[in-house]
């Protein structure tokens, strides 16, 4: 069963009419991902955060490109990077102006004697690094110009587009990691910090047990301790699939928001979990790469 690699594009509001763009996303992330973790030296590590950029950089993502606005609206990315052999983790909290924030993550866990950096910290630690910075505008589509201005018009209405993209994966030698990176929520307040950058919230992982990644409404999944909530259940011997399921309808039923996660174990099993109406996903193990977005709608390809 090993390697494997699962992934999501982001649990939430997801429109009909983008939900095709959103699963050839995920099945092109996975393909990426695939090939890196697919390699006889191939690591989880490498391919999480290799699938990552390829949803950072495609617009129809919650996250690098394509990232939802905040009030003022400026795009502001959370990040974070974990293994589970050393338990290192690396994140970014606010960083602007930088392509694929999931790499900055990755540089903070490798570079930095810190988790988390935030803020104009972030983007200086990002600079020292080498890491090119865009103009703001570059970030910015009319898509998420127009939810904006929607979501401004009708202020009772609930923030769309929630979601972060992220994978899990587990390879040969029983390595396993999670990646995430997200735009936030639209219309937030600029400086707030979702569940994405948070060990145990967006992402948890121990090769003793596998490797868990969250998405949906952040302050919810951040109450519900999301990741950690999955991850320990694994931990107790409960199903994958379960603990993912069970996790999520207790935040939902907690806390009233809505949210997803992913999951891999140490020994390749899968799960993929929502209480929102739409969540696109890939799931790669076994030589096939299954794919979805709503309940019970899959496809899938050998590869
Ligand atoms: N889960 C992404 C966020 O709420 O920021």
């Amino acid at each position: 069963m090993l390697p494997a690699l699962v992934l999501h594009g982001g649990a939430g509001d997801v429109d009909d009419e983008r939900a095709q763009a959103k699963l050839i996303g995920v099945q092109v992330a996975a393909r990426e991902g695939w090939r890196i973790l697919n390699m006889p030296e191939g690591s989880a590590l490498d391919a999480v955060e290799a699938a990552v950029r390829v949803m950072e950089d495609d617009p129809n993502f919650n996250a690098g490109i394509g990232s939802v606005l905040n009030f003022d609206g400026d795009v502001e990315m959370d990040a974070l990077v974990m293994e589970g052999h050393k338990l290192e983790a690396g994140a970014v909290a606010c960083l602007r102006d930088i392509k694929n924030p999931v790499s900055v993550a990755r540089l903070v866990m490798e570079k930095s004697e810190h988790i988390l950096i935030a803020g104009q910290g972030a983007n200086r630690f990002a600079e020292e690094q080498g890491v090119a910075r865009l103009q703001p505008e570059e970030l910015v589509t009319k898509y998420e110009t127009k939810c904006l201005e929607d979501f401004k018009n009708d202020r009772k209405g609930k923030p769309p587009g929630v979601g972060t993209v992220g994978a899990v994966a587990v390879d040969r030698k029983g390595r396993v990691a999670v990646a995430l990176s997200t735009g936030g929520t639209c219309g937030k307040t600029p400086g707030r910090v979702g569940d994405t950058p948070l060990v145990g919230c967006g992402g948890y992982c121990d090769e003793a047990v596998g490797a868990v990644a969250s998405t949906g409404h952040g302050e919810s999944i951040t109450k519900a301790c999301l990741a950690s909530s999955i991850f320990n259940l694994m931990k107790q011997g409960i199903s994958i699939q379960n603990a993912a399921d069970e996790s999520c309808e207790f935040l939902t039923s907690r806390t009233g928001g809505t949210a997803g996660a992913i999951a891999v174990s140490k020994n390749g099993e899968t799960a993929v979990a929502h209480t929102t109406d739409k969540m696109p996903w890939a799931i790669v193990s076994d030589g096939e790469l299954r794919a979805g977005v709503k309940w019970g709608e899959e496809v899938s390809e050998k590869i």
